[in-house]
Formats: C-alpha cells, sequence, structure tokens
C-alpha cells in the first residue's frame, strides 16, 4: 500500500452528519445496483414483484432499527416530503387554531415546509429560539412554551448545527400530560445514538438513510404510530396509498390500513435498493462499539481543541451530544481555505459559517485524528 493509498481509506473522514461510509461501501453498493439493473432488465414479468420485495426489505430493515411496530413505517423521497406527508394527513382538531412547535435548530427545510403549511393549514408556527449568545435551544426552554396550545410539536433528536441532543425521555413525557401530537426528526442521531419510537413511544419519526446509517440520498423514511396512523388522512395520495393499488374505481378510493396510506404514485425503489447494504451492514454491528469509537475519537479532538484556539460549539456533557462535533474557527482564519488546505492532506470536514463540523465515525481512525490535530495546529 503507497502512503496515498494509506490515507485514502477513510481515516481522516469526518463527514458522517453528512455523508455516512462502511467498510467496502462503494462495492456493496455497485453490487447491490447490478443486482437490481439485472432484475429491472430482464424481459419477463417479475421486475416490480422482485423490486418492490427490496423496497419492503429496505422498510424491514428501518422497522427493526428504530423498533417501530410492523406495518407503521413507509418510505419517503426525503425529510421533508415524509414531513409534508404527515402534517398534510393530519385531522384539523390538531392543526386548525393551534400551535405548532419547534425550535429555531431544527433543519431549517422543515422549518421552511411549515411555515408554509401553516397558512392553508391554519395553525401557528411557534419557533423557539436559542438564548442571546447560546448556539442551541434549551429543552427547558421548549418546555416552557409547551402548552394544551400545542397541537403538533417537533423535536429535533441531534442538531445539525451543534449536535444537541433533546432529552426526549422528558418531552414526550410532556407531550402526553398537554395532549399535543408530538414527533422526532432522528436524521442526525440513528445510526449513531440508540433510538427506539416506542420508548418513549413517539406519535411519528422522520428520517433518511444517507448520514450516520451510511445508505444513500432518496432514502427517507417516516414511522407513524399506528393508533394516529388509523385518524391520518395524506392530501398528498394515489393509487399506491390503497390496501389493494390496483382498485381502479375513481368513485371508490380507499386508504390502506397501514403506513401504505402515506404512499401516493409508484414509488422509488432505486435508493431502497442502493441503501440495503448499509442497512444490513448496520444490522450486523454492535451499536455500543460504533458509539464507544466515535465518543473516543471526538474526546481526543475535544482535549486538543483549546490549544488550537477552537472554541467547542456543541454541548460539553457526551449525554447531551451526538456523534458531531462543532468548533468555532479563531476569527483570523478562513473557513473554506480550512477546509480546502485539510482536503490537500486528505482530511474531509466542512464549515458552516466559521463553524467546523467534525463527525468522525467508523472508518476514521485515532491515526485519522492525529493527523487533523496536527494539520490543524499547523494551519491555524
Ligand atoms: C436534522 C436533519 N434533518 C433533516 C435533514 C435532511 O432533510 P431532507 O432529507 O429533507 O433534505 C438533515 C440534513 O442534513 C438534517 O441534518
Amino acid at each position: 500500500m503507497t502512503a496515498q493509498n494509506a490515507i485514502d481509506d477513510g481515516s481522516g473522514y469526518f463527514l458522517y452528519h453528512s455523508i455516512g461510509l462502511f467498510p467496502d461501501k462503494a462495492r456493496l453498493i455497485a453490487e447491490a445496483l447490478n443486482r437490481f439493473a439485472a432484475i429491472w432488465g430482464t424481459a419477463n414479468d417479475s421486475q416490480w414483484p422482485q423490486s418492490l420485495g427490496l423496497r419492503a426489505q429496505f422498510i424491514d430493515r428501518w422497522q427493526a432499527k428504530i423498533n417501530a411496530p410492523a406495518g407503521s413505517v413507509t418510505t419517503a423521497e426525503n425529510v421533508t416530503t415524509a414531513l409534508y406527508s404527515f402534517i398534510g394527513s393530519l385531522p384539523d382538531r390538531y392543526l386548525k387554531g393551534k400551535r405548532l412547535l419547534i425550535a429555531a435548530d431544527c433543519f431549517p427545510s422543515l422549518h421552511f415546509l411549515l411555515s408554509g403549511m401553516a397558512v392553508h393549514r391554519g395553525f401557528v408556527l411557534d419557533t423557539v429560539r436559542a438564548r442571546p449568545g447560546e448556539s442551541w435551544v434549551r429543552d427547558e426552554d421548549f418546555l416552557a412554551r409547551w402548552d394544551a396550545g400545542v397541537g403538533v410539536a417537533l423535536l429535533t433528536f441531534v442538531t445539525s448545527t451543534t449536535s444537541h441532543r433533546c432529552d426526549l425521555e422528558g418531552l414526550v413525557r410532556h407531550a402526553r400530560q398537554t395532549g399535543s401530537v408530538v414527533g422526532v426528526d432522528i436524521t442526525q442521531g440513528v445510526g449513531i445514538l440508540p433510538f427506539d419510537a416506542q420508548a418513549p413511544e413517539v406519535d411519528f419519526t422522520v428520517s433518511t438513510t444517507l448520514k450516520w446509517l451510511c445508505g444513500t440520498a432518496g432514502a427517507g423514511i417516516l414511522h407513524v404510530r399506528p393508533e394516529l396512523l388509523v385518524e391520518c388522512r395524506p392530501e398528498l395520495r394515489g393509487w399506491f396509498s390503497q390496501e389493494n393499488i390496483l382498485a381502479w374505481n375513481i368513485d371508490a378510493f380507499q386508504y390502506a390500513g397501514d403506513a401504505r396510506r402515506f404512499d401516493h404514485g409508484t414509488p422509488s425503489v432505486i435508493a431502497c435498493a442502493a441503501s440495503l447494504p448499509a442497512l444490513d451492514w448496520h444490522a450486523s454491528q454492535d451499536p455500543g462499539k460504533l458509539l464507544a469509537h466515535n465518543r473516543e475519537l471526538t474526546s481526543a479532538i475535544l482535549r486538543d481543541a483549546p490549544r488550537l484556539g477552537l472554541e467547542l460549539v456543541s454541548p460539553r456533557a457526551e449525554s447531551e451530544r451526538g456523534g458531531s462535533l462543532m468548533l468555532k474557527i479563531p476569527a483570523h482564519a478562513n473557513p473554506a481555505e480550512l477546509v480546502d488546505r485539510l482536503r490537500s492532506e486528505q482530511l474531509y470536514t466542512d464549515c458552516r459559517g466559521t463553524t467546523l463540523r467534525l463527525s468522525p465515525g467508523c472508518l476514521t481512525t485515532s491515526g485519522g485524528v492525529e493527523r487533523l490535530l496536527a494539520a490543524l495546529g499547523r494551519i491555524l
């Protein structure tokens, strides 16, 4: 192995908050897509049964990963469309004249969606901000605004801006007291932190597969608690929303009894096929070991951050943090140049404004962290 190969092996890869990697990812995705191409390109009549079978496997893997009841999960193109399907399905009594509570450090795309939907669904989007000088929204401030006027609360399990992990137990307990529907965006948590859709039991979950779970884009999911699901009437609906997709009497549309009611037109199957190897790989791993590895590497970075003039933007306590570390770079450093210089040393990071985001995962090594810290020392 040449020196160049030795450092192109993922050891210096810190982008699991963006695209996750697992061993042999390229080869395994290529094989999965080749199998899909063989199914799709064969001149027989089994293309759809086999392709929908791959999608069903994808849904099964997700159900197992988040311990969701059978029939409570379906696919979506991304997190935003998953949330649109769900909010667009809720009866008026949860939305009209009510508040939808959200924190300002949610993923902005979801806020964009909801501020638009508020107008025609007749709810107020109530956004809890971070305190002046603080970088994440405190759970206690979120709770303080959460009363019986909140029809729906959307939680972010782990934020993409500071990796703040919310106290799901406490927040969901509060939802049960106020009678609000409570859902959670687990995109930045699933695949690195444990999440169980039934403990504490949430009403809905949205996510996608490409980050810590290491799948591909286009592989989003929506989970809805079965007792709530039967009340939902998705406005985005179509032939695949029915129990029998071939029931084509235009005067007799009927929703399926399970999460298939959130489907609409012909589902996308390629992203499911391409993401299956990642989900299979995760299913074969010890989640505790993946997290312990991440914690070891983030601790090493944290120890050196003050020496490098990097100020911590994420919570210091591990129990309040996801897998990423966000660090404010010194005023004299240029974020784009910093990322470029690191890239030239096969160290892959990104910056949001002046915040450096570092997310070490299963392929990142302590050697990679040492190289990163040495490079940051030289550059800064
Ligand atoms: C917390 C969180 N939610 C959602 C998303 C992605 O949303 P979408 O799939 O709609 O692009 C991201 C992407 O970075 C994220 O960090």
